[in-house]
């Protein structure tokens, strides 16, 4: 009789080891972040360490482009016009006229380019926001609403971050929108084939991954591209 209380002790010993074993394992168990939809409007506040940005994103997967139309607080307006060829266009619609032709290795974000990340737990953001969290290979941190599945907030490794203001699921942009302005097609004054020092700074234009950080990208093809 005097033995009998030993075991009931151990047990709850034993489940609390297996527990924070099971907790220290990639788990099945662990959410996973919703794919992109294939066409969507979102307007979003981007916050660089206290510089302001309002930005217009189109993603428009079935017919292979991304928009990126990016108003600086109190300032310009700047067009990031992506193809999922790889070519991308950067430029102003004011009487500078100018742009810039990118041509990249990588077209424009997969729909499941979060596949694989790396789940962090709930955490609350952004004023009260319930969020799954995930990480996807150092270089973003993904914040998703638990109840809606929509992306409420994201931040790069470079500090930048991004806070959802408007998620339109289907949202489209008309055709005749997508079009760069004539002068990007000046060959002679605009094509450029970019090196990898100033692909780096053409990186704060996007939100997308296709141009955020292409060093590392081309070194460990972390979106899972086809890198050539
Ligand atoms: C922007 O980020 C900085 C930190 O980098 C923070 O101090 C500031 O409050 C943020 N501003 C807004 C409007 O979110
Ligand atoms: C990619 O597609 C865009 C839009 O159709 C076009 O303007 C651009 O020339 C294409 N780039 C290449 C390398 O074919």
């Amino acid at each position: 009789m005097a033995s009998l209380p030993k075991p009931i002790t151990a047990v709850p010993i034993l489940i609390l080891l297996a527990a924070s074993l099971c907790r220290a394992l990639p788990s099945s168990e662990d959410p996973v972040p919703a794919p992109w939809p294939h066409q969507f409007h979102s307007i979003l506040v981007m916050n660089y360490t206290g510089t302001l940005q309002l930005i217009d994103l189109w993603y428009d997967w079935p017919n292979g482009r991304n928009f990126n139309i990016i108003r600086h607080q109190l300032g310009s307006v700047a067009y990031d016009l992506e193809w999922n060829n790889g070519t991308s266009f950067f430029y102003t619609l004011d009487s500078a006229r100018e742009c810039r032709t990118i041509q990249v290795e990588v077209g424009i974000l997969r729909p499941d380019w979060l596949d694989g990340a790396k789940y962090l737990g709930r955490r609350h953001v952004d004023g009260g926001f319930l969020c799954n969290v995930w990480e996807k290979a150092d270089f973003i941190t993904y914040y998703e609403d638990v109840d809606t599945k929509r992306p409420v907030h994201w931040i790069f490794y470079t500090g930048r971050e991004a806070h959802v203001m408007t998620f339109e699921v289907g949202a489209a942009l008309e055709d005749a929108k997508w079009q760069a302005p004539v002068y990007c097609f000046d060959k002679k004054k605009t094509d450029t084939l970019v090196p990898e020092a100033e692909a780096e700074a053409e990186a704060e234009f996007s939100i997308t991954g296709a141009s955020i950080d292409w060093r590392s990208m081309r070194n460990s093809n972390l979106l899972g591209f086809n890198l050539s």
